[in-house]
């Protein structure tokens, strides 16, 4: 089934001078990119992304971590992988969430470390399933921005201007 997936590289693949060849990587799986762009991230926007790790110790560190504080590189960039299977077929190649557990040949295994305070550095994001993909692609992207239509829009009326916004 066609589905969409959010995927981040992060301050950290940036930094590394990773983003050519993990897009790369991400070609392998023949899927379309319907929609790009560098992201300077907010405190709201890391804030609501990880929202279901609120209550976790490294938490702090995290929003630090997507904010780019940690490696002195203030962007992510953010791209919509849509495609058959989109979503495990982009967390195959991402691997699992603690580098020390990705299989080495996957993204995370051979570009993420865990810092001595905790935190996986792990490279890029990838949306976990179909309602987070939903929840987080209209969080990071105007309907604007995406060629396809992925989820339902309505028209507001802004400075006397139509434009489309999440229904
Ligand atoms: P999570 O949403 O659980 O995983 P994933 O990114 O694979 O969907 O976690 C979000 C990020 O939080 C994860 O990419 C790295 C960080 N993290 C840690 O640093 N330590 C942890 O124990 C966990 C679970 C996550």
């Amino acid at each position: 089934m066609n589905e969409a997936t959010l995927i981040l590289i992060k301050p950290d693949g940036l930094k590394k001078s990773l983003t050519g060849n993990i897009l790369t990587r991400l070609s392998e799986t023949k899927l379309e990119i319907v929609a790009a762009k560098i992201v300077r991230v907010s405190r709201e926007l890391a804030e609501t992304h990880y929202a279901h790790l609120r209550d976790k110790a490294f938490f702090p560190d995290l929003i630090k971590y997507i904010q780019g504080e940690l490696h002195n590189r203030r962007k992510v960039m953010a791209l919509v992988y849509w495609g058959e299977d989109a979503i495990s077929k982009c967390r195959q190649l991402a691997g699992a969430t603690n580098p020390e557990e990705a299989e080495s040949t996957s993204i995370r295994g051979a570009y993420g470390r865990i810092t001595t305070s905790g935190l996986y550095e792990n490279v890029v994001h990838v949306s976990a399933n179909q309602g987070d993909a939903k929840r987080e692609i209209k969080l990071w992207f105007k309907p604007s921005e995406i060629i396809v239509d992925l989820y339902p829009t309505k028209e507001v009326l802004k400075d006397n201007v139509k434009v489309k916004v999440w229904a």
